[in-house]
C-alpha cells in the first residue's frame, strides 16, 4: 500500500476540535469559525453530534477538525444554519420557508414536508414537481417508521423496447417529449404520507404553495440563468409561453405568477389526490400528453398507487441507518458500502490512499449488485436480505486487495451477475424527521409542460433498462431485472435517510440529488460525520468520491485529493479521473440545545436551512 500522504493538508487529522464555551453564536449563517466550537445563549453547540457532547457541562467531543487540501474550493471550520427547535433545508429559501411557516403554526415533520414539497414545485421548476415522484422516509419520535415510495411507473402501453429504433439503438424519447414519462406519483404519495403521518387537513399544509403560485414570487437571476441555459430544450414545447415570455427567459427581479398551477394546487386542496388522479387535474394531463403523442391515460392515473413500506435498517459502527429501499436503490447500495466499510478495523484517514481505496472498492461492488440485481420488487425477486448482510459484506471485503484496484468486469464474474432532483429534510420540534427526496430525473423533466394543469412532465422511464447492458443517460449500466414492463417502477437511486445514535435518538437527516452520484454523497456525508467526526458543515465542504462500477472510473471534485494521492491510486490501477461536483445534499443534524443545517455549499442558487 502506498504511503498515506496528509502533508498538503490544511490541518492535521488528528488536532482535536477545542471545545469552549465562548462567542456568541449567531442564528443566521455565518462564518465565524469561533462559532464552530461554541455553546451559545440558546444552547447550541455546533462541532459534535448532540450524541457525542456532555451537554450541561464537561465537553468530551471527540470532533475533529477537517483536513481538507489545499487547493480545495472549501475551507474547514465554516459554520451551518443554527435552531433551537424545528427546520427545512432545501433547495429553494421559500420552500423552507413554506415548511417552517408550517410548523411555527404547530404542524409537525411531515406536515412541514408536503407544505416544502408542493411549494418546491412552485417556486423550482427545474426539480421540485407535480409531475414526477420521489422517496420519503419517515420517522416519528414515538418511533414509528415508514418509507413511502411513490416513482412513477411505467404507463401500461409501455414496452420493453420502446426506445429501441429500427437500427436497434436506443432514441432519445426515454429523454426527451411527450413518451418519456412515467405515471407520476408526487401527489399521491405526499398525501398519503400526510393522511398517516401529518396532523394537519391537506388544504391548510397546500397554502403556502398556492400563495406562491397565485400571488408570485421574484424571478432570482439562478432560475433566469436556468432557464436561459435550457433554452433549446424547453421551447420545444408549450412552456415556451409562460417560461420565455416576449421570447426572453423570465427577468431577474420580475414577478412570476403561474395561475394554471395555482388552481391545479387548489382542486387538490379541495378534492385531495383524487383531482389529481381521477378529476379535472388528471384529465387535463392526459389531453395534453396525448396531444403530443404521449401514452399516459386516465386508467393509468387511476390505478397509480404510492407504496407504504418499511425502511431498511442497518448500522454502521453502532449508529442506525433508515434509508429507502427498493424501488430505489439507495438504501440497499449505501447499506452494502457502509458494511463492507465496516469489515475494517480502522479505515484510513480521510483524505489519504487508503480511504479512497476503500470508499471505491466498497462502491464498486455495491454498484455491480446494484446495477444487477435491483429493481422494482413488484416484478423482480430482490435479494434484499443478502445484499444488506454483515456476512456478504465480509466476503465481498476478501476480494479487495490492499494495494490494487479491481477491474470491474473481473468483478462482475467474481460477483456472479452480468441530472435533476431535489433533496430536503425536515425536522421538527418534537424529533419527528423526514428526508425526502424527489425528481423529475432531468432538469425541467422531459421539457414538456403542460398549459392546461400548469406543470413540467418528468423523463424517468429513462432511468430503466431501456436496453439492458447499454448505459443510460447517467452512464448506469443496468441489467435484465431492471428491464421496462407496464406498471412497473424503475429503479432509482435516491437515497433519503435518516441517522440515530447509538442510543436511538435522532442525529442525522440527509439525501441527495445528482443520480447515481446520490449513493455516493449521501453516504459520504454520513461517514464524514460518524466516521471522520467533522462538523455538519465540514462534512458537507469536505470533497467527494464517486465510483458506480461502470463506467469503471474513480471520480474525484477537483483538487479534492492530492496530485500525490492521484499518482499513487493510479499506480494502484484506478482509472482515476477528475470530475466537477458530486451531488447536491441537504442535511441537518441535531446538535446539543437544537438543530444545524446545511444546505449544499457547491450549489450557488437559493438552497437554504430555515428553522425557529
Ligand atoms: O431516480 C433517480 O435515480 C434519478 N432519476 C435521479 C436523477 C437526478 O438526481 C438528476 N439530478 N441531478
Amino acid at each position: 500500500m502506498p504511503t498515506t500522504l496528509l502533508s498538503k493538508f490544511t490541518a492535521g487529522a488528528t488536532v482535536l476540535a477545542a471545545c469552549t464555551a465562548v462567542a456568541a453564536c449567531r442564528t443566521a449563517r455565518t462564518s465565524d469559525p469561533m462559532a464552530d466550537k461554541c455553546v451559545t445563549s440558546v444552547g447550541l453547540v455546533e462541532g459534535a453530534p448532540a450524541s457525542v457532547v456532555t451537554q450541561g457541562g464537561g465537553c468530551k467531543s471527540p470532533t475533529r477538525a477537517a483536513a481538507f487540501p489545499a487547493e480545495w474550493r472549501f475551507k474547514a471550520g465554516e459554520q451551518g444554519t443554527m435552531a433551537p427547535t424545528a427546520m427545512v433545508a432545501s433547495n429553494n429559501a421559500l420552500a423552507s420557508a413554506a415548511g417552517d411557516e408550517i410548523m411555527k403554526a404547530g404542524g409537525n415533520a411531515v406536515d412541514a414536508a408536503v407544505a416544502t414539497g408542493f411549494a418546491l414545485a412552485v417556486t423550482f421548476p427545474f426539480a421540485g414537481n407535480l409531475g414526477g415522484g420521489g422517496y420519503m422516509v419517515i420517522r416519528m419520535a414515538d418511533g414509528r417508521t415508514a418509507a413511502v415510495d411513490y416513482r412513477e411507473i411505467a404507463p401500461l402501453a409501455a414496452s420493453r423496447d420502446m426506445y429501441i429504433g429500427p437500427d436497434g439503438k436506443l432514441t432519445n424519447e426515454s429523454v426527451v417529449g411527450y413518451r418519456a414519462s412515467g405515471v407520476p406519483g408526487a401527489v399521491a404519495g405526499m398525501t398519503a404520507a400526510l393522511a398517516k403521518f401529518g396532523s394537519k387537513p391537506l388544504r391548510e399544509v397546500l397554502q403556502p404553495a398556492i400563495r406562491l403560485a397565485e400571488e408570485g414570487f421574484t424571478v432570482d437571476s439562478v432560475l433566469f440563468a436556468s432557464l436561459r441555459g435550457s433554452r433549446a430544450y424547453l421551447e420545444r414545447f408549450d412552456g415556451k409561453t409562460v417560461f420565455y415570455p416576449n421570447g426572453e427567459p423570465l427577468q431577474p427581479g420580475t414577478r412570476f405568477r403561474q395561475p394554471a398551477l395555482a388552481r391545479t394546487l387548489k382542486l387538490i386542496a379541495e378534492q385531495g389526490a383524487d383531482a389529481f388522479y381521477r378529476g379535472e387535474v388528471g384529465d387535463s394531463l392526459v389531453a395534453g400528453m396525448k396531444r403530443g403523442g404521449g401514452i399516459i391515460t386516465k386508467e393509468d392515473l387511476a390505478r397509480y398507487k404510492p407504496e407504504m413500506r418499511q425502511p431498511i435498517a442497518s448500522t454502521y459502527r453502532g449508529y442506525h441507518l433508515l434509508t429507502m429501499p427498493p424501488s430505489s436503490s439507495g438504501g440497499v447500495t449505501i447499506t452494502e458500502t457502509l458494511n463492507i466499510l465496516e469489515t475494517y478495523d480502522n479505515l484510513p484517514p480521510f483524505g489519504s490512499v487508503g480511504y479512497a481505496h476503500a470508499l471505491a472498492s466498497a462502491y464498486q461492488r455495491a454498484f455491480i449488485d446494484r446495477n444487477s440485481k435491483l429493481a422494482d420488487p413488484a416484478f423482480a425477486q430482490v435479494p434484499l436480505d443478502k445484499l444488506t448482510s454483515k456476512s456478504y459484506a465480509r466476503e465481498l471485503r476478501k476480494t479487495i486487495a490492499n494495494d490494487k484496484a479491481t477491474p470491474t468486469p473481473t468483478l462482475e464474474r467474481t460477483i456472479a451477475e452480468g441530472m435533476h432532483t431535489t433533496h430536503y429534510s425536515v425536522v421538527d420540534g418534537s424529533g419527528n424527521a423526514v428526508a425526502t427526496t424527489t425528481t423529475i430525473n432531468n432538469g425541467y423533466g422531459s421539457g414538456v409542460y403542460l398549459t392546461g394543469p400548469g406543470f413540467f412532465m418528468n423523463d424517468e422511464m429513462d432511468d430503466f433498462a431501456a436496453q439492458p447492458g447499454k448505459p443510460n443517460m447517467f452512464g448506469l449500466v443496468q441489467g435484465e431485472a431492471n428491464a421496462i414492463a407496464p406498471g412497473k417502477r424503475m429503479l432509482s437511486a435516491m437515497s433519503p435517510t435518516i441517522v440515530l445514535d447509538p442510543q436511538g435518538k435522532l442525529l442525522l437527516v440527509v439525501g441527495a440529488a445528482g443520480g447515481p452520484r446520490i449513493i455516493t454523497a449521501t453516504s459520504q456525508v454520513i461517514l464524514n460525520v460518524i466516521q471522520n467526526h467533522m462538523t455538519l458543515a465540514d462534512a458537507m465542504r469536505a470533497p467527494r468520491l464517486h465510483h458506480q462500477a461502470l463506467p469503471d472510473t474513480l471520480r474525484f471534485e477537483s483538487a479534492g485529493l492530492t496530485p500525490a494521492v492521484v499518482d499513487s491510486l493510479r499506480a494502484m490501477g484506478w482509472g482515476i479521473v477528475s470530475t466537477g461536483s458530486v451531488a447536491n445534499v441537504n442535511a441537518i443534524m441535531r446538535i446539543p440545545g437544537g438543530l444545524v443545517g446545511v444546505t449544499e455549499p457547491r450549489d450557488r442558487g437559493p438552497s437554504r436551512a430555515v428553522g425557529h
